[in-house]
């Protein structure tokens, strides 16, 4: 358990840009900053986060809420999960009580499965620089293949000791449960007899994007080639291995900053490069690429550069990958390696700018290199050309963008020599094809249709409606986003004969609770009454509703916060909104005077027909007769204590 306390301390020394920021690429847009959504396929950025709010809001899903929140949705934390991850961020020390058999029973597998594959990680790496097999074995193993003590250590390498069960036998000392071992692959079972699921092979932890071992490839040292060169942790309920890409974590912050990722295939390629510097670097590790690693890659950069070895087998193999990310709208380059050499090996012969300036200068852009590579090998013969010229069109077809399609049209025209008609009207076929397909996928799998983010015309629409809903949104808006404003004014009443100044949440709350006027819409109401009864006791505190035990309060009132705009007319809005609060006054009394008037109007409609019911069936006539009178006073006074400021 986390004590109230210690939460207050996180919450206060989270700061949300920071830890959105690890995950998402921010960049600061007036008093916020933006970047893509990172729960959508999005090209232009939706997802909003608000430093002095302490809040985010994603409009193309939908999401909001604070840092926590955030960590929940987006890393699929627990609540105690995401303090725990903030505490250690911050450096906030949590003495938790130390947990009881229950406690620890209690606790989610997935935790279980964090911990056991952080215990197994120390513990193989102890192996490695401690013990005198791990240093003979594996260090040296890896010392000879060129990687230092510097990037040896960063990447977390170990050594499983070549022995039956060393690691069985320290994880059961440790308590670990059975069933958790065998989820993360490191023990395994055979006619009830338990042993390391990775005996004698040096170890490559795999991280997910907040640096958490989710598991491991596991090397063999020997040259045998009839056993598994790696072995692999399964899935389990924190290592999905299509959605995570080695060397991320610690490649995150230069694809951002170099505006481009080099992707490569295997553990020992992307450990070669970051020792060379060459930081924006991740491998696929062995399976083909997978439309959710692209859109992984997608949150930090547009430019993908695949680094291959000069085998044109594996290349032929990978083709798929690159249309994924075209598919994506992302830019693509290639980079041939001279023959025989992969990244690892080509990055030993050569020094940090050799590799650089290799890099640079051979990139090449892919609707070049595919043609090449499949014109090569049709080697004229004019049926095979025929079906080449198909290949380019239909990888062409799929980038969203028609600008970009265009031009590479006219590459591949020019490329190929086939006339640029020809290409465009294959082109216009293939496009329909995909058309017919997504339409036809839709149908039969029924997919929700992707969130319609709508333009201005629709938003503006929507708020001008007349409803009371609507207009009891705009009331809570106002308190909330002004609550801290004030206002003055002269009211044409005796009791005030001076300009007083109103502040506009309190201002609301009188009014509406004044005239014993209750929210209609649950939900609106719900809030309402609770930022009264709290007003009252603690003043405004916007941290609580942030914070909200009710996750549909806390939802509410960030939507309420911001308002459900796209970012641009987020940031018009702000210049509208400089001046609504000037209008402030204005504003406040608009918003009550149409709210109640309305509500009394329909509540006098109400009454009217419960009083002719009253006397059609035999009731009490007279109660309904004295709610009118008194309707119908309130009404008048509405309108001539509001009507007149507001219509003067
Ligand atoms: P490679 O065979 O190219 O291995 O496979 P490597 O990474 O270059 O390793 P070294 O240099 O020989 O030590 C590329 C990637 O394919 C996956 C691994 O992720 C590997 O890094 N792979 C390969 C497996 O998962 N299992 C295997 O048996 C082989
Ligand atoms: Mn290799």
């Amino acid at each position: 358990m986390i004590p109230p306390h210690k939460i207050d301390e996180i919450m206060n020394a989270a700061r949300i840009d920071e830890v959105v920021g690890e995950f998402v690429n921010l960049k600061k847009s007036g008093s916020s900053m933006k970047g893509l959504s990172p729960w959508s396929d999005e090209k232009t950025p939706s997802f909003m986060v608000s430093p002095a709010k302490g809040i985010f809001k994603d409009f193309s899903s939908g999401k909001g809420g604070n840092v926590v929140t955030f960590l929940m949705e987006h890393e699929h934390f627990s609540y105690p999960e995401a303090l725990r991850w903030l505490a250690q961020r911050y450096n906030i020390e949590l003495e938790e009580e130390k947990p009881t058999p229950e406690m620890e029973e209690a606790r989610s597998e997935r935790e279980s499965l964090y911990v056991i594959n952080e215990f197994a990680r120390d513990w193989f790496v102890n192996q490695m620089w401690e013990e005198e097999e791990g240093q003979t074995i594996a260090l040296s193993y890896f010392k000879e293949r060129g990687f230092n003590e510097s990037i040896i250590k960063k990447f977390q390498l170990g050594y499983n000791p070549d022995s039956f069960q060393a690691f069985t036998d320290v994880a059961a000392d440790k308590g670990y449960k059975d069933e958790y071992l065998f989820a993360t692959g490191l023990v395994k079972q055979k006619n009830e007899r338990k042993y390391d699921g990775y005996k004698g092979r040096v170890m490559f932890p795999i991280q997910n994007l907040s640096g958490r071992t989710i598991g491991f490839g596991g090397r063999t040292l020997q040259a045998d080639k009839n056993i598994p060169k790696y072995i692999n942790s399964p899935e389990s309920s924190i290592y999905d291995k299509s959605s995570s890409l080695y060397g991320l974590y610690f490649a995150k912050g230069s694809i951002a900053k170099e505006d481009n990722c080099y992707l490569v295939e295997g553990y020992t390629d992307v450990l070669s490069f970051h020792q060379k510097h060459i930081e924006n670097t991740v491998a696929s590790s062995g399976t083909a690429l997978t439309k959710e690693q692209v859109k992984l890659i997608s949150r930090y950069t547009q430019n993908v550069t695949l680094v291959y070895d000069g085998d044109k087998a594996g290349i032929k193999a990978s083709l798929r990958g690159i249309d994924l990310i075209l598919e994506q709208g992302m830019h693509v380059k290639v980079i041939m390696l001279p023959d025989g050499h992969d990244p690892d090996s080509f990055s030993k012969e050569h020094d940090r700018i050799e590799v650089k300036e290799y890099l640079e200068e051979h990139a090449r852009d892919f609707i070049a290199f595919k043609a090449d590579l499949l014109m090569e090998e049709a080697k004229g013969d004019p049926i095979k050309t025929n079906d080449v010229i198909h290949a380019m069109v239909e990888s062409i077809a799929l980038i969203p963008d028609t600008i970009l399609r265009s031009i590479y049209i006219s590459e591949c025209s020019r490329l190929m020599h086939v006339g640029e008609k020809a290409l465009i009207s294959e082109l216009n076929k293939s496009l329909r094809k995909n058309h017919k397909q997504n339409n036809r996928f839709r149908g039969n799998e029924n997919v929700p249709e992707a969130p319609i983010i709508e333009n201005d015309f629709q938003q503006e629409q929507k708020f001008a409606e007349d409803t009371i809903e609507h207009q009891e949104r705009d009331l809570l808006r106002l308190m909330i986003n002004y609550h801290d404003k004030e206002f003055t004014m002269e009211l044409p009443s005796d009791e005030v004969p001076e300009p007083e100044k109103y502040n506009v949440l309190e201002f609301i709350l009188d009014e509406i609770e004044g005239d014993e006027i209750v929210f209609e819409t649950e939900k609106f109401k719900q809030l309402f009454q609770e930022i009264g009864a709290r007003y009252d006791e603690h003043g405004f505190n916007q941290n609580h509703f942030i914070q909200h035990s009710n996750e549909e309060m806390q939802r509410l009132f960030i939507d309420l916060m911001t308002f459900p705009y796209n970012l641009d007319n987020w940031e018009r809005k702000e210049i509208y909104v400089d001046s609504e609060e000037k209008k402030l006054r204005r504003a406040v009394m608009e918003a009550i005077y149409a709210y109640k008037s309305k509500r009394v109007e329909r509540m006098i409609k109400e009454c009217q027909q419960m009083l002719k019911d009253a006397m059609e069936l035999g009731g009490d006539v007279e109660e309904f007769l004295r709610k009118q009178i008194k309707l119908e006073e309130v009404k008048r006074e509405i309108n001539r204590v509001l009507g007149r400021t507001v219509l003067h």
